[in-house]
């Protein structure tokens, strides 16, 4: 049932380019320019006329959240905020029939995220629902949705999911910013025939295994781990530190590279793995200021670049080359080497991968 793959995170992490494509299969015609999901096109006013989309959502599909807050902004100029859906519910948010919320959730049973909705539908908001479990509470709870068709996500950790959650809001952000003319139609393009070619990337990406399960065996050992990253990767930084946390137990944490100045900068000596997320596109001489900051204080520096890259791999201890693509679609990219090198920290310290200790794979309780 593992397919051959010693563990279930493992396989899940390697049906990323296949569940990818079966995401965007029949939504996305790269050719002709579409991008069609029906829960969308049936409620494209709402939308269209939304004051602002509120994201909510848990753990690592809080962090697509992340990521879709930045694309929508990016693509379709309607402010988004992106909450987690415990604080949300508890905290008597301002919300009203003309906002548009978007609930992520992979199992579709988060407690805290069907409360979330509840409340938002209570107070006339649209719901919408991104799922991955068909017939989900969630997904039944929402006036509409589109599902991600990861197929089942065994391993506690959160993998194909995150991906295939970030492949459907991209494309809904993408069907807004066509209806609102907020892109280029170049732009447009592009990105269409971008994502269409993401599996394919996906794909080279994983081939980073080798250099990840290397890297694994340096640091299996730490005490603490730093991820970085800016703008679109910042999430994915995030989401790199929950990965490690959860299966290897170490402790990690997630920031925006231009943060360490006021106050994780500290925390750097020769002990201290930092993990940094710096592709060619977006913030890079930015980003390689922050490496330059931490090398000066002896930190050891883990990057992920840029196919190609050089200034950065002067820098860094040790690198992770992955394909390029746009900024936009990068943590669909990026994501993917941080995925192995949890996993393989994990085993490598002999941990449970697929059912990491206190954890269960939907949060049915407050
Ligand atoms: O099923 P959901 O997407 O609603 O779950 C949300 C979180 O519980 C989940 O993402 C959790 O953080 C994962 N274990 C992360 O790997």
């Amino acid at each position: 049932e593992k397919g051959g793959y010693d563990h279930f995170m493992l396989k899940e992490i390697y049906e990323q380019p296949n569940v990818i494509k079966d995401t965007y299969r029949g939504r996305l015609h790269s050719n002709e320019g579409i991008i069609q999901m029906a829960g969308v096109e049936d409620h494209l006013e709402k939308f269209l006329h939304a004051d602002r989309i509120i994201i909510v959502a848990c753990g690592t599909s809080w962090h697509a959240g992340l990521v879709a807050e930045y694309v929508f902004e990016e693509f379709t100029r309607i402010p988004v905020e992106v909450e987690y859906a415990s604080e949300f519910r508890y905290r008597n948010p301002i919300i009203s029939s003309k906002d548009v919320v978007i609930a992520i959730s992979q199992s579709g049973e988060t407690a805290d995220t069907m409360a979330a909705i509840k409340l938002a539908k209570e107070h006339g908001a649209f719901v919408f629902g991104v799922c991955n479990v068909v017939g989900s509470s969630i997904s039944r709870e929402s006036h509409a949705g589109a599902y991600t068709h990861a197929g089942p996500e065994i391993g506690v950790a959160s993998t194909k999911a995150f991906t295939t959650q970030i492949t459907v809001l991209t494309m809904i952000a993408l069907r807004l910013a066509k209806a609102k003319g907020t892109l280029s139609n170049s732009d447009f393009h592009m990105y269409l025939q971008e994502l269409e070619i993401i599996p394919e990337k996906v794909k080279e990406a994983l081939e980073t295994a080798v250099t990840t399960k290397k890297i694994a065996t340096t640091f299996k050992d730490a005490h603490n781990c730093l991820y970085l990253g800016r703008g679109y990767n910042f999430p994915v930084a995030l989401e790199g530190a929950l990965k490690l946390k959860e299966i290897s137990y170490i402790h990690a944490e997630g920031y925006p590279a231009a943060e360490m100045k006021h106050g994780p900068i500290a925390l750097i000596d020769e002990q201290m793995p930092v993990i940094v997320i710096a592709p060619k596109q977006g913030h890079y001489d930015k980003i390689v200021s922050n490496i330059q900051e931490i090398k000066s204080r002896s930190g050891r520096i883990i990057a992920v670049v840029t196919k190609g890259d050089t200034q950065v791999r002067e820098l860094a201890d040790y690198v992770i080359e992955v394909p390029e693509t746009s900024d936009a679609l990068s943590p669909l990219i990026t994501t993917i080497p941080l995925q192995l090198l949890s996993y393989y920290i994990a085993v490598f310290r002999g941990c449970n991968v697929d059912q990491p200790r206190n954890l269960a794979k939907s949060v049915t309780v407050e």
